[in-house]
């Protein structure tokens, strides 16, 4: 399994995400503010920890992660002062309140999992990510990072594997984020600075359709949220599965077309073109789509001006919610690096949408997602 030598948590944790198509270069991620303390906390938990708890061959992770009644597929461990590491549980425990691990005098106590556990820990992770999510000992930046890879993993099932439970693990992931990812305002901007550091240099790629897709499926909620307070839950989230799963048809490209690292030729367009139907037709051989999803899916290649594709509607034909995700899509690719041009900074992106409007894009949905931005200072 590669891993990209840009990430160390690619690097500490490959099963993040395997191949990862590549993050935009350093010289081109978000400024950073005393980065390296900041941006790779998942990373230091997972892999080192407190500079004392500190053991080759371990992860450290926090007590807080590990939730009372909740089967362990992995074993504990626990150095003592004198530097030992001690067994606290064996592997399939039920972890009960009696087990309560200790508390450091310096804040909550750290438990050593031995590195092969690697796998059953991010399975841990995923079935208790809405617990874990919710305790209040996590702080912005963990939380966000902790949902941000968790939902990756779940999407690239969900994308390779499309099926009613991978579908399930998605729309689980989806009530997560809704009622406690994107209601924080720090946390959104934990969340919009993760989306800046892993967007793709190639969206061709089927792993890149993946990311581009989250990164997508959580701004463009985030929006409609934002202007549409009053939308029903159910609604609501059905536009998110909508967003989350526009690109899932880019998985039924040949492969020597999502291999190719260029700009596409004139020959391989027809079948990017048939994306939208593929992605319906996919969702379809699970479960009978709401119409949101339907056409988000069908429709996100969809221009004003009647060019887009596959079915060259016209700006009265399109759905808001449609315009939001395919304005939010083009968003999310231009600040991605490509093979063709460098990754552009999220103002430069903008103004190069305002360029495409409104023969391309709403006007009124890109003034409104300007404001969005502002009023929750991501730009
Ligand atoms: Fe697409």
């Amino acid at each position: 399994m590669e891993s990209s030598q840009r990430s160390s948590f690619d690097r500490n944790v490959p099963a993040r995400m395997p191949q990862s198509p590549g993050v935009n270069t350093g010289r081109l991620r978000r400024p950073r503010v005393g980065a390296e303390a900041r941006s790779s906390l998942f990373t230091r938990l997972l892999s080192t920890g407190p500079k004392d708890a500190l053991r080759p061959g371990y992860y450290s992770i926090p007590s807080y992660w590990i939730c009372e009644g909740r089967r362990l597929p992995f074993g504990m461990f626990r150095k003592t002062p004198s530097g030992e590491v001690i067994r606290l549980s064996e592997p399939n425990r039920i972890y009960q309140a009696m087990d309560r691990l200790p508390i450091d005098a310096d804040g909550p106590a750290v438990v050593l999992l031995k590195k092969e556990s690697r796998l059953d820990l991010l399975h841990y992770l995923d079935r208790n990510l809405d617990e874990i999510v919710a305790n209040s000992l996590m702080s912005v930046p963990e939380k966000a990072e902790i949902f941000y890879y968790m939902g990756y993993r779940r999407m690239r099932a969900a994308y390779r594997n499309p099926n009613r439970i991978t579908l399930g693990g998605v729309k689980g992931l989806i009530a997560l984020m809704v009622e406690q990812i994107l209601t924080g305002r720090e946390t959104v901007k934990e969340i919009f600075a993760l989306v800046q550091d892993n967007v793709c240099r190639t969206t061709e790629h089927p792993e890149c359709a993946i990311l581009h897709s989250l990164n997508v499926g959580i701004l463009a909620t985030f929006f409609v949220m934002k202007v549409l307070p009053n939308l029903a839950r159910d609604t609501l989230e059905e536009v998110a599965l909508g967003y989350f799963l526009h690109n899932v048809g880019m998985m039924r490209l040949p492969k020597e077309v999502v291999d190719y690292g260029g700009e596409l030729g004139d020959a391989t367009w027809p079948l990017v073109r048939q994306h939208p139907v593929w992605g319906l037709e996919m969702v379809r051989d699970i479960e009978e789509p709401s119409r949101e999803v339907a056409h988000i899916i069908m429709d996100h290649h969809e221009k004003l001006n009647g060019k887009g594709y596959p079915r060259s509607l016209t700006g009265v034909d399109i759905h808001f919610f449609v315009k939001v995700g395919s304005l939010v899509d083009s968003f999310g690719a231009m600040i991605s690096e490509r093979s063709y041009r460098q990754a552009l900074q999220v103002v430069d992106a903008l103004k190069s949408i305002k360029q495409r409007v409104p023969h391309e894009y709403d006007p009124s949905i890109f003034s409104k997602l300007i404001l969005v931005f502002l009023e929750n200072e991501l730009i």
